[in-house]
């Protein structure tokens, strides 16, 4: 009879020991919460996609940072629903645009408490829906750029900590870095959606923030799913351009490029799980065809496994709470 030469069964054998070899670990302090403020909001308004999330008014924002702080999540990401649109994108550089009030706002009651992140973005501000400045029907980069630059200016005089374009312009890490190093904000960091792939997984979100394009795609400036080499470029570019923390999205289809993006530099790296992942589980689970709980740690631990550093999750708080009960 021939016995198995290699049994990797015996680290198996308990609880205790399973945790003995465990490799990969995942805290409440591995994620970044979403979070969405809208202007002139009265009272919370349920994402429709999303179930649990929710647009807040600026009122709520203290509470719902606090509930987010008592998770012991370190981070949030803001994002802003402004009610007026226009060609520039100008309420999203507006000194008293409702992302700046909830930065200063959170900053006020929180001090060094809560690391907080924004996106930098035009697609919420835009009359057009797109991400950059348009021209016709073109997406321009460099008057593009420079917007964004104003956008982060305006939330580093609020009080934030990082900035977070995802615009997918060409140089927007740049631009950015020196504005901030021009206006005094040279700790402000940067964390870049840096390989931002064009993506179905972004339609709830969506339906969140009020940003859908209101002609063509996203095509011209986010990265094609099917090419793993220009998004490790994108990635590079970024790093050359003085970025602190590079970000691939989405995170589950993409999980290659996070494990090569780990290999290949040493700078810290996030996934962001976006709203199509957390949709995708919700609806399955409300059916009672996965278990929501267990389906969700598996998800946020391949994600680590894959080599993130943190997480931007919609599944935040509801990680942290069982994270913290086990
Ligand atoms: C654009 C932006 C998008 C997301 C984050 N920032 C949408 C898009 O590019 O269409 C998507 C995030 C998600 O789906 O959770 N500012």
């Amino acid at each position: 009879m021939s016995f198995p030469s290699k049994r990797l069964r015996r680290l198996r054998t308990s609880e205790k020991f399973r945790e003995l070899v465990q490799e990969t670990t995942l805290n409440p302090s591995d994620l970044i919460c979403p979070v969405f403020v809208q202007e002139d909001l009265k009272t919370r308004v349920k994402v429709e996609s999303m179930s649990e999330i929710e647009r807040l008014p600026l009122d709520d924002i203290n509470d719902e940072v606090g509930t987010i702080s008592d998770l012991n999540i370190p981070a949030i990401m803001l994002f802003g629903i402004p009610t007026k649109k226009d060609d520039l994108g100008s309420s999203a550089f507006d000194e008293n645009g409702i992302v700046q009030k909830a930065i200063s706002q959170i900053r006020k009651n929180f001090g060094d408490k809560m690391v907080i992140m924004a996106d930098v973005c035009l697609c919420q501000y835009t009359s057009s829906g797109h991400c950059g400045i348009i021209q016709g029907e073109k997406i321009e980069n460099d008057s593009s750029i420079e917007t964004l630059s104003k956008i982060a200016i305006s939330q580093a005089k609020a009080g934030i900590d990082t900035v977070s374009p995802s615009a997918m312009m060409d140089g927007q890490v740049k631009a950015i870095r020196k504005a901030l190093d021009d206006e005094g904000f040279s700790d402000v960091s940067i964390m870049s959606h840096s390989a931002k792939h064009r993506s179905s997984f972004y339609s709830p979100f969506r339906d969140a923030a009020e940003c859908a394009p209101k002609f063509g795609d996203r095509k011209t400036y986010q990265v094609p799913y099917t090419n793993a080499r220009e998004a490790i470029r994108e990635v590079e570019t970024d790093i050359n351009e003085g970025v602190d923390i590079v970000m691939i999205k989405p995170a589950l289809s993409y999980l290659d490029l996070i494990a090569e993006t780990r290999r290949r530099f040493n700078i810290p790296v996030a996934a962001y799980s976006v709203s199509g992942e957390y949709a995708l589980v919700k609806g399955a689970a409300t059916q009672g065809w996965v278990d929501e709980k267990e389906i969700t740690k598996e998800i946020l631990y391949s994600i680590k496994r894959a080599g993130a550093d943190m997480i931007v999750t919609y599944f935040a708080k509801s990680a942290a709470k069982f994270l913290q009960e086990s």
